[in-house]
């Protein structure tokens, strides 16, 4: 499969790094052609491996995944080019957060979420939020947390959900451990997640843990 991963952070190299391992096309894309960080991570994963900017990796991409910040996603995505998501899985691991006088903000929050922005923003686009609730690190190697945990999924196309499923199995997610939120609208609330992660952050002081959803029937 062809991936365009948008972001040269931590997740998007990670993300980025995982699925060349696993075999996959990966063009990592960034606001430039020469970015110093995308370059250097092409060159260290492998023969699948590219750098781009947004436009270049999206267009040859079967599946596009956004993880740039929440805030900047339309932007990164504007860049990508609408003609090169139409039709295509757009999987968002984005969180709109922002330190403010170093108190933490979400926006948009509550009433909307960065998935059904992009959702709205391309229509044709099939979103799946997903991902956004771990660390990185977890997101591609969840038997760092032991036990039964989670990772959710949201989207209105539930074929795009299965391929994304799919996506998260080759992870090492299995499908009981895959929840289905329901459509894009359930993105407020995994976005909503994020100051409990960052609690449990500082409270645990590291990363590598997640929610475990018990049911009683
Ligand atoms: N850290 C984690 O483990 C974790 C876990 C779950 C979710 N997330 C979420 O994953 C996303 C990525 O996080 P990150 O820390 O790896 O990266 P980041 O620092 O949030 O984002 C880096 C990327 O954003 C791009 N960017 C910055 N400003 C931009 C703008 N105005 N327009 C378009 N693109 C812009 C940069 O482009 P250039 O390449 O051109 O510089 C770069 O590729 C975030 O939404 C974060 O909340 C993170």
């Amino acid at each position: 499969m062809r991936y365009a991963v948008l972001g040269t952070g931590e997740v998007g190299r990670t993300l980025g790094g995982r699925l060349a391992e696993l075999g996959h096309e990966v063009t990592l894309g960034s606001r430039s052609k020469d970015n110093p960080t995308a370059l250097e991570w092409a060159r260290g994963a492998g023969a699948g491996a590219q750098a781009g900017t947004f436009a270049e990796a999206a267009s040859s991409a079967e599946v596009v995944v956004v993880a740039v910040g929440g805030r900047v996603a339309l932007m990164a995505l504007e860049a990508a080019g609408a003609e090169n998501l139409d039709g295509k899985v757009v999987v968002d691991v984005s969180n709109p957060m922002a330190f403010e006088d170093g108190e933490l903000r979400l926006s948009p929050v509550e009433s909307d979420s960065v998935g059904e922005q992009i959702q709205r923003a391309f229509p044709r686009a099939r979103v799946v939020k997903t991902l956004n609730t771990v660390n990185c690190k977890v997101m591609v190697d969840p038997s760092l947390v032991p036990g039964e945990h989670q990772i959710f999924v949201c989207g209105a196309d539930a074929s795009a959900k299965e391929q994304v499923s799919g996506l998260l199995g080759e992870f090492g997610w299995p499908p009981h451990r895959v929840l289905d939120l329901g459509g894009i609208r359930s993105a407020r609330s995994v976005e909503m997640l994020l100051p409990l992660w960052l609690d449990l952050l500082r409270n645990l002081g590291h990363a590598e843990f997640n929610i475990e959803v018990r049911r009683g029937h």
